[in-house]
């Protein structure tokens, strides 16, 4: 039995497969993020941890499973967010996340310390980004120097899991791509840039390949969790690339797209292509020897949660137990025609990454009449959110990534409404996950193949991965779409001057 374990930031999950990659139990905590400033987003990695051993608890529970049964774990997470410990292993501060935008000069002196923007795309295949976890060590240097002088070891959320489970100091290459501290081509930590920033390597844990194994369980972390110390942690990935695995989009050819609380463009591909523009990522994906180029949106299902609890409130507070709010959200838009009416929403309730890289855009609705209704809201809301994923799928065609289907995955991904809006937007079939674990299942069959269960990870999604009938897109909709996303473009050019 493997467990995979994703330290998401509205919650944990944790699922059990058996060795044919079927789930046997999944079991999910949610927890909250801090923001104590307009663009600021913290969370305290304690709650990371009580989410790992309330779920883990839960799937021994529900699988009826003996402490001995579980031969490996895989762990993925959130990216990007920094964990700032002292040299006695204490969390100095809250964890800043990955949609934190407190960063902006530090960005500006990380692309001076290396020597402009391309020489820093040549080291570290990307541009520096808010988000990204090495201006945020420059930030806790520049702004709480109390807290930097007492730093020995900066770790990605689900390595600071990993910590507590083994004792070990470790991370993969697809999660430590997003530090920018990573020669992603080289798949090592870039010394050159390290020095250039002033930053010792030592901050760094040491870095494996995403299915090698980095420890055994703790007797503590063991019988907190009520498994067995042969328990064997592999590297595991950060979040996009795991849901990939768990989408089995380990060739070209197949985009994965994901709506969870950020939405993501993910393709693979087999050598390290890099945008010169830097608008979209170019990271190790979680197969060995293989990369991938992804575009990032900031607030994609996380606008309709934002949405539900701001303005739905008494709906919240009259739902049966067998009800979800998101699905009822989903149907009332499901009533308004394609287009919404002339409503446009930008989503940009965080910033935004791909393609705009502006920590400062801002979120909008556009169009308003008097005639439009809660559905009609939802819809363009929906319908913005897509057009975002579109932006990134669009740069990804310019650089001549194939795409013959998307598969898609997260809270988003479930509802048949949202997926025809996919294939319409986009203009490529859209086929959704027979079990759709996400980034849970991605990491479990990487737990699978580092257990020697299967040769690789292409094999382990052959025999675990598959599909539900992919929707097409309907092509009267898809034309009203691609009328819909240039007036979608040209809002954000005309509104950014005022988004101060
Ligand atoms: C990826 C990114 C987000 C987080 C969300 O670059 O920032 O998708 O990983 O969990």
């Amino acid at each position: 039995i493997y467990l995979g374990i994703d330290i998401g930031t509205s919650g944990a999950k944790t699922l059990a497969i058996d060795p044919t990659g079927k789930v046997l139990a999944s079991a999910s905590a949610a927890y909250g993020c801090h923001h104590p400033r307009p663009l600021w987003s913290e969370q305290d990695p304690d709650l990371w941890w009580g989410g790992v051993v309330q779920t883990v608890r839960q799937v021994m529970k529900t699988a009826k499973l003996k402490p001995g049964a579980v031969k490996g774990i895989g762990l993925s997470g959130q990216m990007h967010g920094s964990v700032f410990l002292d040299k006695s292993g204490n969390v100095l501060r809250p964890a800043l996340l990955w949609n934190d935008q407190r960063t902006v000069a530090e960005c500006a002196e990380i692309e001076r310390l290396a020597g402009g923007r391309k020489r820093l795309i040549k080291m570290v295949a990307n541009p520096a980004l808010t988000g990204f976890q090495a201006p945020k060590i420059l930030w806790l240097r520049n702004n709480e120097p109390r807290h930097y002088e007492r730093l020995t070891q900066v770790l990605l959320p689900k390595d600071d899991v990993r910590r507590r489970l083994t004792g070990e100091l470790a991370t993969e290459v697809s999660d430590a791509s997003g530090t920018l501290l990573l020669d992603v081509a080289k798949r090592q930590w870039s010394k050159p840039l390290l020095s250039k920033l002033g930053l010792d390597a030592s901050l760094l844990p040491r870095c494996v390949e995403s299915e090698e194994p980095t420890g055994t369980l703790t007797p503590q972390a063991a019988a907190e969790l009520g498994l067995s110390t042969d328990c064997v942690v592999v590297g595991g990935a950060g979040d996009c690339a795991a849901g990939a695995v768990g989408n089995g989009v380990v060739k070209r050819g197949v985009i994965a797209t994901s709506l969870g609380t950020s939405g993501v463009v993910f393709a693979h591909s087999d050598t390290p292509e890099v945008d010169p523009l830097g608008r979209v990522h170019t990271f190790c994906h979680a197969v060995r020897g293989k990369w991938h180029q992804m575009g990032v949106t900031l607030t994609a299902a996380g606008a309709l949660q934002w949405f539900a609890d701001t303005l739905c409130q008494a709906d919240q507070a009259a739902l049966r137990p067998s009800e979800n709010l998101f699905e009822k959200l989903l149907v009332e838009a499901s009533t308004a025609p394609a287009g919404a009416e002339g409503l446009y929403f930008l989503p940009y309730l965080a910033g935004e990454r791909t393609p705009h890289a502006d920590p400062n855009a801002r979120g909008a609705f556009v169009g308003l009449t008097l005639k439009h209704n809660r559905g009609a809201m939802i819809r363009a809301l929906v319908e913005g959110v897509t057009y975002a994923l579109r932006d990134s799928l669009d740069i990804l065609r310019e650089l001549g990534v194939p795409m013959k289907e998307i598969r898609t995955t997260g809270g988003g991904a479930k509802s048949p409404f949202w997926r025809q809006l996919q294939a319409d937007v986009l203009g490529v079939k859209v086929a959704a996950m027979q079990q759709d674990q996400g980034p849970a299942m991605g990491v479990a069959l990487l737990a699978a193949v580092g257990c020697g269960e299967y040769r690789s990870i292409e094999q382990a999604c052959s025999a675990a991965v598959s599909t539900t009938e992919p929707t097409k897109p309907v092509r009267q909709t898809k034309l009203i779409y691609d009328a819909g996303v240039a007036t979608y473009r040209e809002l954000y050019r005309q509104l950014s001057p005022t988004f101060n």
